[in-house]
């Protein structure tokens, strides 16, 4: 129904438009008893499915990724479409506009999307005074990120990033610090590491039982992560989001909408970031929580990553394309996978593509 009869209708117009007024439903269901009606067309439960990481619990390990709900209106309603956790945000230190319109184009045939959000959101403190004291039905991550604004640059940046870190870091179950971003006025700032460094440290003379994720770009080369992990190692940085955007373009089918600029989501991700999944996780040893990321349409799309060293995962494009039904076919065929290869639950299968 949602492929046949409602993507076409909604792919007719504007996808920011659409996003918004999704966004307005959501939130519309989510006061009333229509969440009900919600959660029993879309909620699958399965006991295989459920595992703890990092002392958090989750139901399912497919979660929301960050940038769909960047000011965490839809925590009360994500769980009705059975995600079994969400991040919001990226949130910065100061509300941001983000970049002109339009800064969203799809691209079909690559089931992708070109994002050139910019990083808009309301900004940590009204984000922080609306999640201040909520108890969440499931798990909740808040995605902090520099504030886009090309003047906030050196030791300015790092200040901004930690005063937005400060204001977030006591919500929810854990943070992840966005050092990916593909569309902010600075670029990528914090994959320099004596940036990063600066601010691990800031973070760690404060720190106290706070989980912290990494998320980290699918283009960065090898010396630039093995720096990373060093820094992630050094700071005791409990996990990896892997991965954001990509910035690269090449292998994608021609499309007039390639002249716009943004990251890439969706398929042209994945192949990427399921590598970096590899490679973190073999290199570390499974040392790093990992949140795979990146062109999740189906739930072999998601055992692959999980396989591959992902303990949980998340996405968003796959939402987008499948409708919200697509969370329970994945959590469905997951559990299908795991009994054909005679797991009983999904913890045993993480990195399960190195075991003997
Ligand atoms: C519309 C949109 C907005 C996004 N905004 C953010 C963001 O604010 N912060 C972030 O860390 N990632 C952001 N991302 C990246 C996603 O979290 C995810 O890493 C990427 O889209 C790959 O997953 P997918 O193929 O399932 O979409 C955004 C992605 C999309 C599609």
């Amino acid at each position: 129904m949602y492929k046949k009869i409602i993507r076409p209708m909604l792919f007719k117009q504007d996808p920011e438009k659409v996003h918004d007024r999704l966004t307005r439903l959501g939130r519309f269901a989510s006061f009333t008893k229509l969440s009900r009606l919600v959660r029993g067309m879309f909620v699958y439960k399965n006991e295989k499915l459920e595992n703890e990481v990092l002392g958090i619990k989750f139901d399912n390990p497919v979660g929301l990724a960050a940038g769909f709900d960047k000011n965490a209106v839809l925590t009360d309603f994500m769980p009705d479409i059975g995600f079994g956790f969400v991040e919001v945000g990226s949130v910065t230190a100061h509300p941001c506009e983000g970049n002109p319109k339009p800064r969203l184009h799809r691209l079909v045939k690559d089931k992708g999307i070109i994002v050139y959000y910019g990083l808009c959101n309301e900004g940590a403190d009204k984000i922080n005074k609306r999640l201040e004291g909520k108890k969440f039905r499931i798990p909740v991550g808040v995605s902090v990120a520099k504030t886009n604004d090309k003047n906030i640059k050196g030791d300015a940046s790092v200040e901004d990033y930690f005063s937005g870190f400060m204001k977030m870091k006591d919500i929810g179950d854990y943070i992840t610090i966005n050092i990916s971003c593909p569309n902010s006025g600075d670029g990528c700032s914090f994959e320099n590491d004596k940036l990063l460094e600066a601010l691990l440290k800031k973070i760690e003379k404060v720190r106290k039982k706070e989980i912290i994720f990494m998320k980290i770009s699918p283009d960065l080369d090898k010396k630039k992560l093995d720096k990373i992990i060093e820094l992630a190692g050094k700071y005791k940085i409990n996990g990896f989001v892997i991965s954001n955007l990509s910035k690269k373009r090449n292998g994608l089918t021609k499309d007039p909408k390639l002249k716009f600029p943004g990251g890439v989501s969706g398929k042209h991700v994945a192949k990427k970031a399921n590598s970096m999944i590899e490679y973190v996780y073999k290199k570390t040893k499974g040392k790093f929580v990992i949140i795979g990321v990146g062109g999740v349409f189906n739930g072999q799309d998601a055992y692959d990553k999980i396989k591959k060293g992902a303990s949980l995962i998340q996405l968003i494009t796959g939402m987008i394309y499948g409708g919200p039904g697509v969370i329970k076919k994945i959590n469905k065929e997951l559990v299908e996978l795991l009994e054909k290869d005679g797991y009983s639950n999904i913890k045993e299968a993480i990195g399960g593509e190195y075991k003997t």
